[in-house]
């Protein structure tokens, strides 16, 4: 497994057209899957470790799997906290080796949002890690944060401007209309934005809350900066549905190899698939 940094990543994928995958993590056989369709499909992936992930499993132990799964693949990863919620957290996944940092201020005022992040941009620099930070907000449920639609509201570009130059980050998550977890209905992403803020900001973009886009959406969304997109809940959706589906064919069933097994590959045809509508396959 070559580990590098998210900054070397989105740069690469902003310049060459495609977008990174970055896949949440729960557990060990969602890591064995990203990293096993990740190497079929020769495309860098960030693995990414989450509020409920870190509460689940621990910090430590997910960094541990992901480098002990990893070692005998020539997978090109960036492990990632995903919605990092303190100076302190974020500087616990940089002692534990992670390549790339969010802090997310985006729920603070403006001002305040560039000086935290700030704080961890430079802290994170000093030791080469690359760091994302949230302008905007972005609605639906992530882990335990709600934001109700009247709550989100999109990026504004000349903020944008203003953010990156003064956090020194290396790429920004946008509220460009998406919003964690499932969509009613179909997703209305505001593209005009998204340009404008392309036009602004010379950094690779972040597109949270990647399931249940439509793949036209999404293709375009990369075609106008997106250079890296989150994607939790489809699946976690393939991981349930197909271990239930082992349990409703056999209900006796108790070995677990065979339960995760079948969860373990449905997340890896997923992945699979989002990889390659991402346009990654081959960019490893
Ligand atoms: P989804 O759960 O909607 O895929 O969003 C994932 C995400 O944005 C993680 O930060």
């Amino acid at each position: 497994m070559r580990l590098i940094s998210g900054k070397e990543m989105l740069e690469k994928a902003r310049a060459e057209g495609y977008a990174v995958g970055a896949f949440s993590a729960h557990n060990a056989e969602m890591i064995q899957a990203i990293l096993w369709a990740a190497e079929e499909e020769k495309a860098p992936v960030m693995i990414q470790v989450g509020q409920r992930a870190i509460r689940y499993m621990g910090m430590e132990a997910m960094a541990d799997m992901i480098e002990s799964f990893g070692r005998h693949t020539g997978v090109t990863v960036a492990i990632h906290l995903d919605h990092g919620n303190s100076f302190e957290q974020v500087m616990q996944a940089m002692q534990l080796r992670f390549q790339s940092v969010m802090y997310d201020g985006s729920h603070y005022p403006l001002e305040k949002n560039i000086e935290l992040t700030k704080k961890v941009a430079e802290a994170a620099h000093a030791v080469g890690v690359s760091v994302e930070g949230e302008l905007g907000r972005i609605g639906g449920t992530e882990d335990d944060l709600t934001v109700s639609e009247e709550d989100a509201f999109l990026t504004d570009p000349d903020e944008a401007v203003r953010f990156v130059e003064e956090t020194g980050v290396d790429s920004l998550a946008v509220a460009i209309g998406t919003a964690h977890g499932f969509y009613k209905g179909v997703p209305k992403l505001n593209f005009t934005r998204l340009e404008q803020i392309r036009d602004a900001v010379a950094i690779p973009l972040v597109l949270h809350g990647g399931s249940g886009v439509p793949d036209d959406m999404i293709r375009k969304a990369i075609s106008l900066g997106i250079a890296k997109v989150n994607v939790d809940t489809e699946l976690r959706h393939a991981f349930a549905e197909a271990a239930q589906k082992v349990w409703h064919d056999d209900p006796e069933q108790c070995h677990l190899a065979v339960v995760l097994g079948a969860a373990r590959e449905a997340v890896k045809r997923k992945v699979a698939e989002k990889i390659r509508l991402f346009g990654s396959s081959g960019k490893a």
